[in-house]
């Protein structure tokens, strides 16, 4: 499946992702490397073209991430974006050096060589994302300008003879307006990919991948009911049948009647062949979390009970050949596996392996696959809609989206909370359009006043989300009857709720989450 491949050398910027995305789009299967990757490891790859990605230093500085000047030598087509564009030119012989005018956001880019093979079906005037405050003020020796801005010079260059591209902007994002069309022109016109990855062949050939590697061997999964882990389970359950046991563990942080749709779905009465456990763990958890208010702690908490719990489990299972793990590529980058990005939350769900479940290899049929594409290969598997495109719900659960400690009555409070919103945001059809919508619990109590009596109770505030790659997010603008229809149900239902907020915040400066 792996034919053609592109490689992202990451540099350390926030949308490393988005580039190796944006490439997959084009067919054409991408991973990401850290710029600490040997070059010998990489010409093993043996890549069609090669992409720089940006990074929050300056390339002149010593302690600057770089790379050895053999990389631009290997007679593959490497593209610098930002940060790359600026680094590929200083290792090359050009200059970069602090600008004056710094540039941010969308801007004007002007192109000067209409035949450049980046800028073909490119308007001459496009918009693109600027992220940059160094420049580069001399080109390395073989390169020509291809595109300008008013304040920068050099917007894009290249050294055609050696297959060398720079672009000073984010063609990545999608505020890049024709940047998708750029990457396919690099991808596809200069280093010549058919673009013929495609997802249909990913089920047929991981079912059968799997039954070879299985034989009549026994396999565990933990299934949390998530996209990830229920693809995984069911891909498995369609290669190894009965062989297959899963371990749902319900923490009692999950979002309302939500233990029992996954019962429903793959238990005994569900639509699978598999040996379903079901593990009420809810007061473990609580008893653990009594007391704890820092996030990353209680994240800390909840992956590692967890954790102990799935292991106690298997332990009674016995000996298992293979462990079932529902990992993603974004999960395997962002655990520090590919690429080079600063942690800003660390989820659990990611690299936490079980230390004492008794199993012989990890199987992970998702790993090369994006959020996506792990639903497409779920839509063929036949896996209901619902299921599929659920929203993300975090590993933690309602653990992070209870502000300060967590108590049973706390959790209580904001399932029914979140029920409502969830049920009257369906009613209004606004799931079909919001990315992520949730009710938190703030930790905030105040005074008012209902049925003559005064009240001293929580602040529950509403948080919804558009994103396409939930790094970044706008507060979705949600009708002002829905808010205020939800607002009064919750008032009125769920007791110890005074006040109803909503949350206008975009990622960043926030986050999607609360904590
Ligand atoms: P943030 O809050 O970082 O969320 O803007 C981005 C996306 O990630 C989800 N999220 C998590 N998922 N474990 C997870 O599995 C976590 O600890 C976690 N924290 C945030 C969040 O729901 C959103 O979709």
């Amino acid at each position: 499946m792996k034919r053609e491949l592109v490689i992202v050398i990451d540099f350390g910027g926030q949308y490393n992702q988005l580039v190796a995305r944006r490439v997959r789009e084009c067919n054409v299967y991408c991973e990401i490397y850290s710029y600490k990757t040997d070059l010998e490891k990489i010409k093993a790859m043996n890549p069609m073209g090669i992409i720089l990605t940006g990074g929050p230093n300056s390339c002149y500085e010593v302690d600057s991430p770089t790379y050895k000047k053999e990389l631009f030598e290997l007679g593959i087509p490497v593209l610098g974006l930002c940060y790359g564009a600026q680094l590929m030119m200083h290792v090359l012989g050009g200059k970069v050096e602090l600008s004056d005018v710094k540039e941010y956001g969308k801007t004007e880019v002007l192109v000067d060589k209409k035949d450049s093979k980046i800028f073909e079906n490119v308007s001459e005037k496009t918009i693109c994302w600027m992220s940059h405050t160094d420049y580069i003020s001399k080109l390395a020796p073989g390169f020509e300008v291809t595109a300008h801005t008013a304040n920068c010079p050099v917007a894009a260059a290249e050294d055609v003879e050696h297959g060398l591209y720079a672009i000073q902007y984010h063609p990545e994002v999608l505020h890049s307006v024709e940047g998708t069309k750029m990457l396919s022109n690099f991808v596809l016109g200069v280093c010549g990919c058919a673009g013929d990855w495609r997802m249909d062949s990913f089920v047929e050939e991981s079912i059968k991948q799997i039954r070879e590697k299985v034989g009549n061997g026994k396999v565990l999964c933990a299934l949390s009911g998530g996209v990830d882990s229920s693809v995984a389970a069911v891909l498995l359950s369609k290669a190894v049948g009965d062989q297959l046991t899963c371990v749902f563990v319900d923490h009692g942080l999950l979002r309302k009647n939500e233990g029992d749709e996954v019962e429903a779905v793959f238990g005994p009465e569900g639509s699978y062949d598999l040996n379903f456990i079901r593990v009420n763990a809810q007061q473990r958890f609580y008893d653990k979390l009594a007391g704890v208010t820092e996030p990353e702690k209680k994240r800390k908490i909840i992956g590692e009970e967890f954790i102990r719990v799935f292991e106690e489990e298997a332990k009674k299972i016995g000996a298992v050949d293979f462990l079932v793990q529902g990992t993603i590529y974004p999960d395997v980058v962002e655990s520090g596996l590919g690429g080079e990005s600063a942690v800003i939350k660390s989820h659990h769900n990611v690299g936490g392996l079980p230390d004492y479940v008794d199993f012989k290899e990890i199987i992970e049929p998702l790993r090369d696959l994006f959020k996506d594409e792990v639903r497409k290969a779920g839509l063929e598997l036949g896996i209901p809609e619902r299921l599929v495109f659920r929203q993300p719900f975090p590993g933690p659960g309602l653990g992070i989206r209870i502000i300060g400690e967590v108590t049973e009555k706390k959790v209580k409070i904001v399932q029914d909370a979140d029920a409502i919103y969830r049920e009257e945001m369906d009613k209004a059809g606004m799931n079909k359009t919001v990315g992520q919508y949730f009710a938190a619990l703030t930790n905030m109590r105040s005074v008012g006043v209902m049925g003559d009596f005064r009240t001293y109770d929580y602040a529950v505030a509403l948080r919804a989300v558009n994103t396409i790659d939930f790094m970044t997010a706008e507060a979705a603008e949600v009708p002002y009857e829905v808010l205020n229809k939800v607002m009064n149900r919750i008032i009125n239902e769920v007791t110890g709720v005074n006040r109803v907020m909503y949350d206008l915040t975009s990622k960043p400066p926030g986050t999607i989450e609360f904590e």
